[in-house]
């Protein structure tokens, strides 16, 4: 029989041991915690406790690790998990985005909505369900004018946030368990424009199996247990490439192209471990 104070008394332990850790990032330990068939038996109390863990951390009870690596141009520069700065190449982004609205999709601490400003762009919206303390404090540190979007993808719409010129959607949809309807929210707010998607992909589906790759595309649904995929609980399905263009094309997109893959690379302190996430780049238009 599951036991709610138990859960909570390991629960308070582990943070103890691991005190820099997210949400997100506890959710990987749930499992680890309680056990594979307790966990899928009592996951809606389990979640509900960890509603609680996040307002704590809300409340900035709970220190975390940044997410982010940034620079802040002035010698201190965040130790994230991942630093995307010597990946920034794979990315594709233009180099200028001088005129242009831009929309970053679970901007996280804002890396890549500081980068677009910097390159340029007339407006920056950060959109994201949870409200980082992290971006407040780089964004106070970098004297920036990105705007903040507390908001779900799922309710992303021309007639709550406008229209975009240029969209980034990077390491989001491994987290939704929908990610076509959030692919589709995304090309309703482009009437014209470029909208480029970073997904984590199945590396071995993708690269070793030529049948696959040509005449079938694969999302698996992870089982969502540590040690699998990315060992993320969070996260629902790992495509190959070829599936991730092809959402996007389905989502409404004109065209909808591979730019290339590479391996994104972190370390998590609270997890104790390296963070390896395959990922392909999606550049897609409407014109
Ligand atoms: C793995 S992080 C990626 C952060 C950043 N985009 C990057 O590429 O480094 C995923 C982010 O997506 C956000 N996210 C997850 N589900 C979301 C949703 N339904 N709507 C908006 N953002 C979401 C998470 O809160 C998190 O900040």
């Amino acid at each position: 029989m599951f036991n709610q104070e138990e859960f909570k008394r390991k629960l308070e332990n582990w943070l103890q041991n691991n005190p820099r850790c997210t949400p997100n990032e506890i959710k990987c330990s749930y499992q680890v915690l309680l056990g594979k068939e307790e966990y899928f038996q009592n996951k809606w109390v389990v979640d509900d406790i960890l509603n609680w863990y996040s307002v704590m951390y809300h409340e900035k009870k709970i220190e975390r690790q940044w997410y982010h690596t940034i620079d802040f141009g002035n010698g201190e520069i965040t130790d994230g998990i991942y630093d995307h700065r010597p990946l920034l190449k794979y990315y594709g982004f233009p180099e200028s985005l001088k005129g242009k609205k831009v929309l970053d999709v679970g901007c996280a601490d804002g890396f890549f909505s500081f980068e677009f400003e910097r390159r340029g762009a007339d407006k920056v919206v950060a959109l994201d369900t949870y409200k980082s303390d992290f971006f407040l404090l780089a964004k106070e540190k970098l004297n920036s004018k990105v705007e903040y979007c507390l908001m779900d993808v799922y309710n992303l719409s021309p007639e709550k946030v406008g229209y975009f010129d240029f969209v980034f959607c990077g390491t989001v949809l491994p987290h939704l368990s929908d990610p076509f309807r959030a692919l589709v929210n995304i090309r309703s707010v482009i009437k014209k424009g470029e909208f480029i998607c970073a997904a984590v992909i199945h590396k071995r589906l993708t690269e070793h199996f030529p049948l696959f790759r040509k005449r079938r595309l694969f999302a698996l649904l992870e089982p969502g247990r540590p040690g699998s995929a990315d060992g993320n609980v969070s996260t629902y399905w790992i495509p190959t490439a070829d599936c991730v263009a092809e959402m996007i094309y389905k989502a409404g997109f004109d065209k909808a192209v591979k730019q290339g893959t590479f391996t994104l690379k972190g370390y998590s302190r609270a997890a104790k471990r390296k963070e390896i996430a395959p990922h392909v780049i999606v550049k897609a238009i409407v014109d």
